[in-house]
């Protein structure tokens, strides 16, 4: 069988990285979520005050070539760690704080394309699962199968409250509600690589359908294409 590269896109808080890994895992692929990538540029800009009133997009792109990402293998998690300068920054890209300003970094052209470089890179020898916005699209136009995933936005809120709260984050339903919809509205408005789906991608609404049911089908059509 051949190796194939697999394409993830969607809103946000759909489960593109829980079917991803999991999928990665049972081809033994490598996953890769480039919103932590764009998420690891936040955190970047956060730390060296870049964020005032609004973004200093001149001084981060004067800046990006100090910004090193690459990804580290955690056992435990059974997933990669993003690593930013070197220091492993898994956990504190996940913050609101993060989540409330990456959606600024991702517009930003020069920032896309250093990553959209880096993720090519990883996908040269193919066998490796991506997920993002743009990857079918962007990254790997011809990846062998692309999966553009969907799900009710009531749905998506509940699923996201749920994982914050679980992870000891006292934020509301309404806040996180509030944050999805903003991401959306700028991931799909954005002049720079919008979220859209691509003309030969497959639609897995997953609404009303649980983690098994989707790795199901994934991995049938993932096996179609080999
Ligand atoms: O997948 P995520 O929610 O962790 O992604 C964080 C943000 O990064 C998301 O709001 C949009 C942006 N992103 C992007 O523009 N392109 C990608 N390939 C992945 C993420």
């Amino acid at each position: 069988m051949s190796k194939i590269n697999i394409a993830i896109d969607g809103y946000s808080s759909c489960g593109k990285s829980t079917l991803a890994k999991r999928l990665a895992q049972s081809l033994s692929y490598v996953f890769i979520d480039t919103g932590a990538m764009y998420r690891a540029v936040t955190l970047f800009a956060l730390q060296n005050g870049y964020f005032n009133n609004k973004l200093s997009v001149d001084s981060l792109i004067f800046d990006l070539n100090k910004v090193n990402i690459s990804f580290q293998y955690n056992a435990e998690r059974q997933a990669s760690d993003v690593i930013l300068n070197g220091v492993n920054v898994e956990n504190e890209i996940r913050t609101m704080e993060v989540s409330n300003h990456v959606s600024e970094i991702a517009e930003v052209k020069e920032v896309r394309k250093k990553l959209v470089a880096l993720q090519q890179e990883m996908g040269r020898q193919k066998g490796v699962v991506m997920d993002g916005r743009d990857i079918g699209t962007v990254v790997f136009p011809k990846a062998e199968l692309k999966i553009f995933m969907t799900a009710d936005d009531e749905v998506r809120a509940m699923r996201r409250f749920d994982e914050l709260r679980q992870e000891g984050d006292s934020i509301s339903l309404a806040e996180v509600r509030e944050n999805l919809k903003k991401r959306d509205h700028i991931d799909t408005h954005r002049k720079e690589d919008p979220l859209r789906q691509a003309e030969d991608a497959i639609v897995l609404d997953n609404s009303n359908l649980n983690q098994e049911q989707q790795f199901e089908l994934a991995l049938r059509w993932a096996n179609e294409r080999m």
